[in-house]
């Protein structure tokens, strides 16, 4: 039998997924051996239904197969609907149940690690891609003063806004117009994964409390570099964000949450 837990990737060998939840599971004293499969791209379903069979209990999805896991799922929550994606499988009496907890993991991150509160803050999140839709939603439920959504083809921006529409106020902004004066900025793009920097000025950072990229592990990408010449005050990657949504997939499991200071701190790589 393989592990009843794992995650789904492709690549996946750079995952840091199996040792965060090797070290959960040893914290709160439960037997939930976690593994990293390679799926074949265009071979999720197949290596899913292989997982489930072999006594799959639950699962994390990174990229590729975000859409494919949400698209697969018999139940969906309404984070993972807002998002369009999944990033969590919960197994269980044949039902395969999608939610999305890269959002809730940014929020833990933001307010509880790094302390910057979110209520009545002006947020700018700059990408409309998957990454973006992911953590809108418990943004919004944050309750900021303003969420302003930047791409840099406004027109994908603007379909996302009215895609959360019924949630809450998000405004699609283009790259050109963008000026200063928010107390978090969020960077959603691909970008930093190729190393590209975005279109955008330095100004954009004035009395920025937090800019925050939610790559990890890459430094300081070209986001962040802007964003200190900007006069940020403070900088972040991904790296707690991720460690806050796998605590919050463990939730979904086994109904505890693991403590993740200790772990965010081991795997924070300092910026240079
Ligand atoms: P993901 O699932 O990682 O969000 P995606 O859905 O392909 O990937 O979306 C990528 C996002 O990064 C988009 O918002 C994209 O902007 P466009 O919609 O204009 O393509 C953004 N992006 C990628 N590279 C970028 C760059 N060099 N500068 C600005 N935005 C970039």
């Amino acid at each position: 039998m393989s592990s009843p837990y794992a995650v789904f990737g492709n690549p996946i060998s750079q995952s840091k997924s199996p040792l965060i939840h090797a070290t959960f599971a040893d914290e709160l004293g439960i037997d939930a051996p976690y593994e990293a499969i390679l799926a074949p791209e265009g071979g999720f379903n197949a290596a899913l239904h292989a997982f489930i069979v072999g006594g799959g209990r639950g699962c994390n999805i990174t990229a590729p197969f975000k859409i494919d896991a949400f698209n697969g799922a018999t139940q969906v929550m309404t984070r993972a609907k807002t998002a369009g994606a999944a990033n969590v499988l919960s197994l269980q009496a044949g039902q395969i149940i999608a939610d999305n907890v890269d959002g809730v993991g940014l929020v833990a991150d933001i307010t509880q690690n790094l302390g910057l509160a979110l209520l009545g803050a002006r947020i700018l999140v700059i990408g409309a891609g998957g990454a973006a839709r992911g953590v809108l939603l418990p943004l919004l439920e944050a309750r900021p003063a303003q969420i302003t959504l930047a791409n840099r083809t406004l027109i994908r921006a603007q379909a996302v806004a009215a895609c959360m529409a019924s949630y809450g106020a998000v405004q699609p902004q283009s790259f050109e117009t963008l000026q200063g004066g928010y107390d978090v900025i969020i960077n959603a793009t691909s970008g930093a994964l190729h190393g590209a920097g975005l279109d955008i000025g330095p100004q954009v950072f004035e009395k920025t409390g937090l800019a925050y990229d939610m790559t990890y592990g890459k430094g300081l990408t070209p986001f962040l570099q802007l964003a200190k010449q900007g006069g940020a005050r403070h900088l972040a990657d991904g790296v707690g964000m991720l460690v806050e949504q796998a605590a919050e997939s463990c939730l979904i499991w086994h109904g505890k949450r693991p403590s993740t200071a200790a772990l965010i701190a081991r795997l924070t790589v300092p910026f240079h």
